[in-house]
């Protein structure tokens, strides 16, 4: 049977980001810019390119930011439709296709990513869904969610985003056992939130993609305070594993840990190298940047 395109993607953005503080003291740490778009709007981009129109925010304290950024501002265009920069006034416009619908749920308290998901089940009703973690950045040729969402018309189950990670880092993701596949999609054996490297079942680690059946909410109902003392996803699809097929997916495409500094550095520079505008300059920059420094060494 023809599986029905997916029409909404969840953004958890209720975390404060504290390992950006102080930068992420009064700003929330999605309006983080790589070169010249926030990382919402990285994250907004790539679920539009998979289809979906209809877009769930889970928010907290500290976030207006981002539901001014999907606004449209009529004052800043018109003052640079006056000052004849039409191409700015265009870029501001077009941060959101017209099609496309913004909603705001408050998550209460932060109890955890399952407890948003959750959160976000009046708004996303009794249909398959994305959820996307804006710290993860993905630089693909097709967007990460869109490569999904083709897995899902073939199988017809959820599919979360996988790739391999350094053995000893683990315990900073939900890890899944695929026993031993080596498959692009492979029917998960069972997952694990943050397990210590040596209590791995495997180094495949989720990443911030998720396209998750709604029966998924019924799970999360249920699901106890997990690791960190959080409701966890994980644990919510954990449980769903045991009514019906889960799969993983290794992706194509490169991703960067934005929610570190060193990963939210090397997708800085990697996509300033990439910019079709600053590109050549930067990479000029960096060279002398480097020359410079061998001859000091
Ligand atoms: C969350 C999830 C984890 C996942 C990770 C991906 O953890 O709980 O399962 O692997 O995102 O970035 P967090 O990074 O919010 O601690």
């Amino acid at each position: 049977m023809a599986k029905a395109a997916i029409r909404t993607a969840v953004f958890p953005v209720a975390g404060r980001g504290t390992r950006f503080l102080p930068a992420t003291k009064a700003s929330p740490k999605e309006m983080l810019p790589v070169v010249d778009k926030p990382l919402i709007q990285y994250a907004v981009e790539e679920a539009l390119e998979a289809g979906a129109r209809r877009l769930v925010f889970v928010t907290g304290a500290s976030k207006r930011a981002i539901e001014d950024h999907f606004d449209s501002d009529l004052e800043l265009e018109e003052l640079l439709e006056s000052q004849g920069k039409k191409e700015l006034a265009e870029l501001v416009r077009g941060v959101l296709p017209k099609d496309a619908t913004c909603i705001y749920i408050r998550q209460p308290a932060p109890l955890g990513l399952g407890h948003a998901v959750l959160c976000a089940q009046p708004a996303v009703g009794d249909e398959p869904f994305f959820v996307h973690l804006a710290d993860d950045l993905i630089d693909a040729r097709t967007s990460c969610l869109k490569q999904m969402a083709s897995v899902y018309r073939k199988q017809g189950n959820s599919v979360l985003g996988v790739e391999e990670v350094a053995p000893e880092e683990t315990d900073k993701y939900g890890i899944v056992d695929v026993k031993g596949s080596k498959d692009k999609v492979a029917p998960i054996r069972s997952i694990v939130e943050k397990p210590r490297p040596a209590r791995a079942p495997s180094n495949l680690a989720v990443v911030g993609r998720y396209l998750l059946t709604p029966r998924i909410f019924a799970q999360l109902v249920n699901v106890q305070k997990g690791a960190g003392g959080e409701i966890q996803l994980t644990d919510g699809i954990a449980q769903l594993m045991k009514r019906e097929k889960v799969y993983a997916y290794r992706f194509e495409g490169k991703r960067y840990d934005c929610g570190s500094k060193l990963g939210y550095l090397q997708a800085t520079v990697e996509y300033g190298l990439n910019h079709p505008k600053l590109g050549a300059s930067f990479r000029d920059y960096l060279q002398d940047l480097m020359t410079s420094a061998d001859r000091r060494r």
